[in-house]
Parts: C-alpha cells; structure tokens; sequence
C-alpha cells in the first residue's frame, strides 16, 4: 500500500494530468486553473491511465455514445495501467453491495432499474413536492435560528444545520424512511462517500466498505418490514412489484436500487446548496440582484451548477474500437468526461470564468451528465436547490461567512462539510 501511495505522488509531482487531477489535494479547493491549462489537448488530455476530456461536445459525445460503457467505480483503474502505476496487489474490492446500482450497469439492464423508479422523479411529481419542501426549509430555518441563539446568539454551521438536512428529509419522506434515522444516514453516508473517490488509504477503505454494509442492512431489513406492512411511499410500491425472476426487480436489485436513490437524494444536494451560498458570499452583486428580481432564481440555480457542479466528474470505457470527435479510442480505453472542465467550455458558455445569474443557457451545464445516465433526481435537485437557497436568503438577507469554510474530504463529490454563516449583520 505504501508503495502505491509513493507511486501515485509521483505521478503527481510527474505533472500527468489525470494522476493530478484525481490525487492532487491541491485540486480539491480550485481545480479550474489545471481544466484551463488542459483546454488546449482537444479531443483529450492524455494522461497515465485515463484520456481526460473538459470539452463540453466530446464529453456529451462520450456519455451519449452506445460504444462506450459505465465503468464500476472500483475498476477505476485498468490492470495494465495498475501495474505501471506499481498499483500491484489484488484490484480492490468491489464492495458488499451487489449487484451495482443502475448507475453502473449498462443496456439491457439499466432501462430495467431505470424505468421502476422513474416516474417517481417526474417534473409533475416533483411540482407536488414543492409545498412541502418549502414547509421542511422554514422548519429547518425555525431550528437553526434557535441554535445559534442557545450558541452565541449569531453564528452556526449552515451545512449541518440546513444544506445536509434539507434533502435527506425530503428524501427520506418519498422513501417511506423513518426521520428518526436522518442523522445515522448522514453519518452511513458521509463515510460511504469516498467510495467514488481513489488512492484511499487502507483504513479508509475499511471504513468506507463497513458503512456501505451497514446502509445495506439496514435497507434490506426496512424492505421487509415494508413488505409486512406497506405505507404510501415510493419503497411500499416498489416492494409489491420484486420479481426475482421476470422483468421487474429482484429482491436485491430493489435493495441496491433505493440505497442509490436514498444515497444520491443526499449527498450531492447538500452540495448545491453549500456551495451555492459560498458562491453568493463570494458574488455581492449577484447576490443583490437576485433580492432585485427573484424570479431569477431558478436559472441561478443552473449558473451555481454550471460554476461549481456537486459532482466534479465521470468516466466512461469504451466498449469497441470507436472515435471521439475525430479522435480514435481503442476498446477497453477509459475516458474522465470532466463535467466542471466542460461547465467552463467557451465555445458553449460565453466568459466562462463569470459568475452570472442571468446567464441565458445555464442550462446547458453537464452537472448532471448526460445520456442514458443523466441524473433521474436532476428536477427534484433543482426545486430543493432553489427553495432552500431562496428561503434562506429571504429569512436571512445579512447573511456573511463567520470563519474559514472546510471542504469535504471527497473528489469527485465537491462540496463543503462545515460552512459557518453569521445570521445576523455585526453591529
Ligand atoms: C445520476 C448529479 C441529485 C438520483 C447522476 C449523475 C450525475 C448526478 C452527474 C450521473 C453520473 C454519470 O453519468 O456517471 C447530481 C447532482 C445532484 C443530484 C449534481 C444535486 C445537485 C440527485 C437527487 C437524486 C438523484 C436529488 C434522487 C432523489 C440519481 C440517480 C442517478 C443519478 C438515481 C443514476 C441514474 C442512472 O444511472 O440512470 N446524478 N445528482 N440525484 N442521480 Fe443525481
């Protein structure tokens, strides 16, 4: 392990862009300097184990394309290229979970997982929910301006007061989960988090591996008890319809399958709604003219995903011999699609580096993806982002930073685990 860790610094200090790009702590704070100077590679940056893309067309070619495939996040890393990385020893386990969730297997099985919980994450479905994800943020606002009034009257965490709160009770209603299990999640989810994440020290992976079991457990004994005596949820629904040999899901797909939703509904939002708050500290003027035109907020939402996206990256293997953008892939080639990298693309965003609230095609950002995979929870994201963000800077127009913010230790998922917030202006 340690020789790995070595093998891995020096690539690092070698410049190869994709060992940077994944490893370097550097990154985590501002990567956008190392997409910029990766820009001019087109269609790919070549690195020693991946080809890194931060164009946005080749990414949308790669993640829309039949002749490239998911990758387990685990296999990050091919064999040939571990044993030049002197990453020798067995490949890492896969983890308790399987099989994988849908987000990564391919066709013919994807549509299979896809199809079950998709109605559920409908624009009308979503729409309905509005109501009551308003109702949770002024609760949650109620509780955390009493907390810090019993601190020092002014200041608390905002992320674990309000960004981590507000999308696992959101989920965990849909889902049927109890609330009272809200803090364990986060707890389960937070240490089952770097499992995107690569070069983990050994007690990290431990780590990561027994919280993922724990969640496991846990979900599998709560489908039972869902069976015995179904509620008027998601989960109950799904429940009735496992079918260990036919075209629905079987008992252990239904399990993979709502951790991932329960998973993905609360450790990516947090992000949106963390570093949408740094975002607006950082951009007054923005900030100012969102109180003037509030109707601006939903497509703010779209610049604060496009600007500092919850999710850095993806990556893709091609299935076959194929061609991107010109550029030809030989089978069994990993691609990082760079989706903060293609969110900074200028021949798709104008002054890409400009924090703009009214920019007209924010939408178009690849924060959540594209293709097959694009993210199923991508319009309940964006009402909990707008709401939250809304209601918190209507509740609280003073708003400032009180301390020094401090990132999660996650890569691929970007985001803060402590943002301290003064409620009210210093007098
Ligand atoms: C997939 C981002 C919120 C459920 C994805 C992917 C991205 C993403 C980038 C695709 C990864 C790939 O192509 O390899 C985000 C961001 C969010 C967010 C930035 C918040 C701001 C949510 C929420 C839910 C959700 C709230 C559910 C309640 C899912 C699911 C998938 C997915 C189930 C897998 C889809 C598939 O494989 O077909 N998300 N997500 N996400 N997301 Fe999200």
């Amino acid at each position: 392990h340690g020789l790995m860790r070595a093998a891995i610094r020096r690539q690092v200090r070698a410049g190869n862009p994709d060992a940077r790009l994944l490893l370097d702590p550097v990154m985590q704070a501002d990567p956008f300097p190392h997409y910029e100077a990766l820009r001019s590679s087109y269609p790919f940056a070549p690195g020693a184990f991946a080809r890194l893309t931060v164009h946005h067309d080749a990414s949308t070619a790669v993640l829309r394309s039949d002749d490239f495939g998911v990758t387990h996040p685990t296999q990050v890393v091919p064999a040939p290229a571990r044993a030049a990385l002197a990453l020798a020893g067995p490949p890492r386990n896969p983890g308790p979970i399987e099989p994988p969730s849908m987000l990564a297997v391919d066709a013919p099985d994807h549509p299979r997982y896809r199809k079950l919980v998709n109605r559920a994450f409908t624009a009308r479905r979503v729409a309905a929910l509005r109501e009551r994800t308003t109702e949770v943020a002024q609760e949650l606002l109620d509780d955390m301006d009493r907390a810090a009034r019993d601190g020092d009257g002014h200041t608390v965490d905002l992320v674990a007061h309000y960004a981590s709160l507000l999308p696992v009770t959101v989920i965990s209603e849909m889902l049927g989960v109890p609330l009272a299990m809200r803090e364990q999640f986060l707890s389960w989810g937070d240490g089952a988090a770097t499992s995107l994440d690569m070069g983990l020290t050994r007690r990290a992976h431990a780590s990561m591996e027994a919280n993922l079991a724990a969640l496991n457990d846990w979900m599998r004994e709560h489908l039972r008890r869902l069976r015995r005596e179904p509620g008027d949820d998601l989960l109950s629904s799904l429940v009735g319809e496992v079918d260990d040999d036919g075209a629905g899901l079987s008992e252990q797909e239904l399990v993979s399958t709502a951790l991932l939703v329960l998973a993905a509904g609360f450790e990516t939002t947090v992000n949106l709604i963390g570093n949408g708050t740094a975002q607006l500290f950082a951009h007054p003027e923005q900030r100012e003219r969102l109180v003037a035109e509030p109707d601006l907020w939903p497509n703010a939402v779209d610049e604060i995903l496009r600007f500092d996206p919850p999710v850095e990256r993806t990556a893709r293997r091609a299935k076959r011999d194929t061609e991107v953008a010109g550029t030809a892939v030989a089978e069994g080639d990993l691609v990082v699609t760079v989706l903060a990298g293609a969110n900074r693309d200028p021949h798709v965003f104008a002054d890409p580096a400009t924090f703009d609230v009214a920019r007209p095609n924010a939408k178009e950002h690849l924060a959540f993806s594209s293709g097959p995979h694009f993210c199923l929870g991508a319009q309940l994201a964006r009402m909990e982002g707008e709401v939250a963000l809304r209601a918190l800077f209507e509740r609280h127009p003073h708003l400032t930073p009180a301390g020094p913010a401090r990132r999660r230790p996650t890569r691929i998922l970007r985001g803060y685990a402590e943002l301290p917030v003064r409620l009210e202006p210093a007098v």
